[in-house]
């Protein structure tokens, strides 16, 4: 019998989620590894630690990319709006999980600030949520171009030889672009350039933090 989740379950199952990829520990993906059949090449000590910055910051990306989802299904009252945004952050789910595994093979660890990027991001998910279908998916749609950008970019700074953090990255760029389409097919409205830019803003200090930190 299928079971039927009222909006508590959704809140306690969001809490536990947070809590589980918070502490950094490993969750499973649906989908292969990309890079799974791409051989791996020692790198020297400075390019190995760039790649796992990189890496780090893409995590912790996909963090908050599972808490937006998060707060915007906890308060979107569509229900296919709600199951869309569940299918996407199903997907979410995988790169997070990629990330995860090329930090191990690099020999590094996630951001330590993962639940302060979690809770954020599920505050601004739900306060997008609460703005209503439109503006949520909006924001959707404008946080998944803003990464796919951003993956574009971290795609050409991975050192050359790290091909299996490139294979995840050019999976991930895929599935980001079609997230945006998504949202824009189910109604996203366009939002204000001046929120575009904060988002930006608020992105690269994330950026900034989580490569080191
Ligand atoms: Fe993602
Ligand atoms: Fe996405």
């Amino acid at each position: 019998m299928e079971r039927s989740y009222s909006r508590l379950d959704h809140l306690i199952i969001s809490i536990d989620n947070a809590l589980r990829m918070s502490s950094g520990e490993t969750v499973e993906a649906k989908r292969a590894n990309p890079a799974a059949a791409v051989p791996e090449v020692v790198m020297d000590e400075t390019r190995r630690r760039h790649a796992a910055g990189l890496m780090r910051i893409n995590h912790a990306g996909e963090i908050c990319a599972q808490a937006l989802y998060a707060g915007q299904a906890a308060t979107a009252r569509n229900p296919e709006v709600q199951a869309e945004m569940q299918q996407a952050a199903d997907e979410e789910i995988d790169h997070l999980s990629w990330c995860k595994q090329r930090l191990d093979e690099l020999e590094s660890r996630p951001s330590l600030l993962a639940p302060l990027w979690y809770a954020g991001s599920f505050a601004i998910g739900a306060a997008a949520g609460l703005a209503g279908d439109g503006w949520s998916l909006g924001f959707l749609k404008e946080t998944e171009n803003q990464v796919e950008a951003h993956l574009a970019n971290h795609i050409e700074k991975l050192p050359a030889e790290d091909a299996r953090s490139r294979a995840i990255l050019d999976q991930m760029k895929i599935d980001e672009a079609k997230h945006a389409k998504m949202a824009e097919s189910s109604g996203a409205f366009d939002l204000p350039q001046p929120v575009r830019k904060l988002m930006k803003l608020t992105a690269g200090g994330m950026k900034a933090i989580a490569y080191r930190v």
